[in-house]
């Protein structure tokens, strides 16, 4: 078969005059600048594209970069008193309220009204009878380069507050001081306050409950055997937790236990072993009286937005009837049903210990050292695996209490067979008695 003809092959050149030549030459030199030029242009749209993909990358990583500060300055108006000294007296709770009031006005004013994020009171000392206020500010800020610049920024405008207008606050400008703070340090600080969530989600609608989210429910722990989640516990300082005298009825070895936090199971990253376990004196298994023990932990936890630590009410505070409350845990979603790995979330209604013991329901049984919570209908409960773990409920406010400890039920949300749970306020002292909490 003839071979295809393709092009400069088989085919004789032909000879071309000097004009065609000239013409060529010239084309090629318009080709090759053309070439050239788009060379050019491709290399110019790759540097522009990786000066933006750079400048993006930049913003998202570092437009958010918190910065933590120090602060400290001397009050020559608020007389030191011992009260200063509990981070929960109302006379802290008033100073926190004013200072922090001052600083949020005086970034929200500056022109770091964007970066400014929040601040907290962390210590109230004394010099010379009058108190010097201790504070940790956060800021978001893309100054990553310079972040002297920004220090300075800061200060000044911070200065230039303390020197004039601070209300009824006197300020003695020239004890003010400033320095820069490690993120978990700071984050510890700004997340110690008791019962706050970092997430507020309405209709929180464990049996018959829902998948709770990162940060909602920042006291959860998980009271594990070895690795194995066993109970549920709640997170009522840096280094105690209450939880419940029954799960201990395998082992009271501290060394076997192990306290988990975060919203998966499988995946929670900060883990502390046991120091020791303390189980209520009066608890006598099978008997579901005294249902209270405490746990303390090897190493304290530093506060994060998703760890932090519940509220204890006073003993004399009483949860109303019928009002609100949530039960949270990682036990079973049905009685003998499956466990989940994500938390779970249950909204249930007080009731009365009168009713509770009504014929119907617990007729006699519970103690004033329990509490119900659930439906005389059923629908949501606690269930098992969920022992230990808390009941809590919202003030007026937004903080949130621990009312009870899952301790006990008839099965799971059986209809006029509602949780049982340890009462908190009954125990308040002797939660006080065994950690000075
Ligand atoms: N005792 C169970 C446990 O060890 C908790 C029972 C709670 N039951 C209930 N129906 N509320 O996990």
């Amino acid at each position: 078969m003839a071979p295809a003809l393709c092009p400069g092959r088989n085919v004789s050149p032909q000879p071309q005059s000097s004009e065609q030549l000239a013409g060529r030459t010239e084309a090629n030199t318009k080709i090759k600048l053309t070439r050239c030029g788009k060379i050019i242009l491709s290399i110019i749209m790759m540097v522009i594209a990786t000066v933006t993909l750079g400048l993006i990358v930049y913003f998202v990583a570092f437009r958010n970069t918190p910065f933590y500060y120090h602060i400290s300055f001397k009050t020559c108006n608020i007389d030191y008193d011992n009260k200063f000294e509990k981070p929960y007296s109302q006379e802290y709770m008033d100073l926190n309220y004013k200072i922090v009031s001052l600083i949020n006005e005086t970034f929200h004013e500056s022109k770091l009204r964007r970066q400014y994020v929040n601040s907290h009171i962390v210590q109230a000392s004394q010099a010379k009878g009058k108190v010097v206020v201790h504070a940790v500010l956060k800021f978001k800020s893309c100054f990553k380069n310079n972040a002297a610049k920004f220090w300075d920024r800061i200060e000044t405008i911070l200065y230039q507050k303390l020197q004039s207008k601070t209300g009824t606050l006197c300020v003695d400008p020239s004890s003010f001081k400033m320095s820069d703070m490690e993120m978990p340090a700071a984050e510890n600080l700004l997340n110690t306050c008791c019962g706050q969530r970092t997430i507020t989600r309405s209709g929180n609608k464990i049996a018959g409950g829902k998948d709770a989210e990162e940060g909602e429910w920042p006291w959860q722990a998980s009271l594990q055997q070895g690795k194995v989640h066993h109970c549920g516990a709640t997170l009522i300082s840096n280094s105690w937790l209450v939880t419940a005298a029954h799960c201990f009825l395998r082992s009271k070895d501290p060394k076997e236990w192990n306290v988990g936090f975060g919203l998966l199971l499988s995946d929670q990253k900060t883990k502390r072993s046991v120091k020791n376990i303390i189980i209520h004196e009066n608890y006598h298994y099978p008997a579901h009286e005294h249902d209270i023990a405490v746990v303390h932990l090897s190493s304290p936890v530093l506060y994060t937005s998703s760890i932090r630590r519940v509220c204890l009410p006073e003993a004399t505070y009483r949860f109303p009837h019928n009002s609100e409350a949530v039960v949270t845990g990682w036990g079973t979603l049905k009685s003998d049903g499956e466990s989940p790995n994500i938390l779970q979330k249950g909204l249930v209604k007080i009731i009365d210990n009168k009713t509770c013991n009504n014929q119907e329901v617990y007729g006699g049984v519970i103690t004033p050292g329990m509490l119900c919570a659930g439906y005389l209908e059923g629908k949501v409960d606690a269930c098992q695996g969920d022992s230990g773990g808390p009941l809590v409920s919202m003030d007026s406010k937004g903080t949130w209490f621990l009312a009870g400890i899952v301790s006990w039920g008839d099965e799971c949300a059986l209809p006029n067979k509602p949780g049982v749970y340890t009462r908190v306020t009954h125990y308040r002292d002797w939660i006080y008695s065994k950690t000075g909490l």
